[in-house]
């Protein structure tokens, strides 16, 4: 059940609605962020009510010690733990994964991908197998874009004459929503794309349709 204050976090934008392993990943990292958050701002508070100083008995510099660097580093250092952890979780791996080559243009999205035939492009719409590991290789033609699936996981630079590699993986078939995530121009807001999600029998029959469908 989701509380009520919470009930803008779903939807097809939403990193707090994963649909893959990397944005649960993400998701529980985010989670843990915002209850230390939340503890550290709560005992804030229960300091401010109490009147700011230190209990008589604790000597000035213990108090600043203790809470200045103990609690920093007692929330710091596991947050940058988990962040290294979730972080390595994430990475792509030389493990023959399906490869889909990302080239992001003002204001649109190109993705190559071999086909039974030779390499098959889409725009604006990529086509993936559900349950199995993509690693986007993402470049620009142009300026720096951001290729982002908030629903799959987090987002990655497209950058003129670089290759950034970004490993997502779909549990479901379905349809997902992208977006670009840095601002690139008039057209940025409106450079979206779709991630459609199909079984892995019907792969390359979706793909084909979907590469069918464009002028390239
Ligand atoms: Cu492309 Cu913003």
């Amino acid at each position: 059940m989701v509380p009520v204050v919470l009930a803008g976090c779903s939807g097809p934008l939403s990193t707090l609605d994963p649909a893959g392993a990397a944005a649960r990943e993400i998701a529980w990292l985010w989670w843990a962020m915002l209850s230390g958050a939340a503890v550290l701002t709560a005992l804030v508070l229960v300091l401010l009510a109490m009147g700011f100083g230190p209990p008589r008995k604790l000597r000035p510099r213990r108090w600043t010690h203790g809470l200045g660097l103990g609690l920093s580093a007692g929330v710091l250092i596991p947050l940058l733990g988990a962040g290294l952890w979730v972080g390595e979780r994430v990475l792509p791996r030389d493990d023959g994964a399906l490869s889909v080559q990302v080239r992001a243009v003002q204001w649109h999205w190109e993705f190559t991908q071999p086909g039974p035939d030779g390499p098959l492009v889409t725009r604006d719409v990529v086509v993936i197998p559900a349950g199995q590991p993509v690693d986007f290789e993402i470049t620009s033609a142009d300026v720096i874009h951001a290729f982002w699936v908030p629903q799959l996981g987090g987002k990655m630079d497209a950058v003129p004459g670089r290759t950034n590699r970004l490993r997502l993986q779909a549990d479901e078939p379905g349809l997902l929503h992208g977006q670009c995530a840095e601002f690139c121009g008039l057209g940025h807001a409106a450079m979206r794309f779709e991630v459609l999600v199909v079984p892995p029998e019907s792969f390359e029959e979706a793909l084909a349709e979907a590469a069918g469908g464009t002028d390239d």
